[in-house]
């Protein structure tokens, strides 16, 4: 489940969502949303909240920098007491590996981003790359070889994405795949549980429901059926 809150930096709300949800999910995943106006100490909070409901905790930060930025940032963020964190491919093979080696060395996990749900990620994610040898190879799929090389423990490609998700569970079936884009970005949940997805991503769906409880059973029926 995607924490993202918008009303301040209010500790006691996530603490209320997250307890109020906990049997129905399996992790929780904090971006921005809270990482920035929260304290190290109550991002601690919620982490040590998380694990004592056996639940982990994704820092989607997405990070996309050089490998010794992005060592920094992983180190504070699992001294925090996340357990894993979303890392954009763009940064290269080397990088990428660099950075599994950094997170597995402490225990955390990479979720490397293969093709993202929100309009428009065809213009990144779907760009094509042209090869000297007159061939093209959109660049989700150099993502993909790089997740795979790097050996990441998951990739994060949007539920609406329904033939890219057949394309890379056929290819990769033993990185689970995380997808988000569900409800508001116009994934449909069936579809994409029979095209590949092991793990979804929501945010807004449950977050912004009257009744949250009720729309995370209603989805796991769907799923169900
Ligand atoms: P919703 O749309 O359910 O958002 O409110 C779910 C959460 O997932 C994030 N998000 C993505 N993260 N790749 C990602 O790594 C994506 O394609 C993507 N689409 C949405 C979003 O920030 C929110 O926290």
């Amino acid at each position: 489940m995607a924490v993202d809150l918008t009303d301040g930096p209010d500790l006691q709300a996530a603490i209320r969502t997250i307890s109020s949800l906990e049997e129905h999910i399996c992790a929780v995943k904090l971006n921005f949303h809270l990482i920035l106006p929260l304290s190290r100490s109550e991002l601690l909070q919620i982490n040590g909240l998380a694990h004592s409901y056996g639940l982990q905790s994704i820092a989607d930060i997405k990070l996309n920098d050089i490998p010794s930025t992005n060592e920094v940032a992983i180190a504070h963020l699992a001294k925090m007491g996340f357990d894993a964190f979303t890392v954009n491919p763009f940064i290269g093979p080397d990088g990428l590996e660099a950075t599994v080696l950094q997170a597995h060395g402490l225990e955390c996990g990479i979720l490397a981003l293969i093709y993202m749900s929100h309009v428009g990620a065809h213009f990144g994610f779907g760009a094509n790359l042209f090869e000297g040898n007159n061939q093209v190879t959109p660049i989700y799929r150099r993502f993909l070889e790089y997740a795979i090389k790097s050996q990441v423990d998951g990739m994060v490609i949007g539920a609406n994405q329904t033939h890219i998700l057949k394309e890379v569970s056929c290819r990769a079936d033993k990185i689970p795949i995380y997808s988000p884009g569900l409800g508001v970005q116009g994934g449909d949940a069936k579809q994409a549980s029979i095209s590949g997805t092991d793990y979804f991503i929501v945010g807004r769906a449950i977050i912004q429901s009257k009744e949250p409880v009720r729309a995370l059973t209603q989805l796991r029926e769907t799923l169900n059926h």
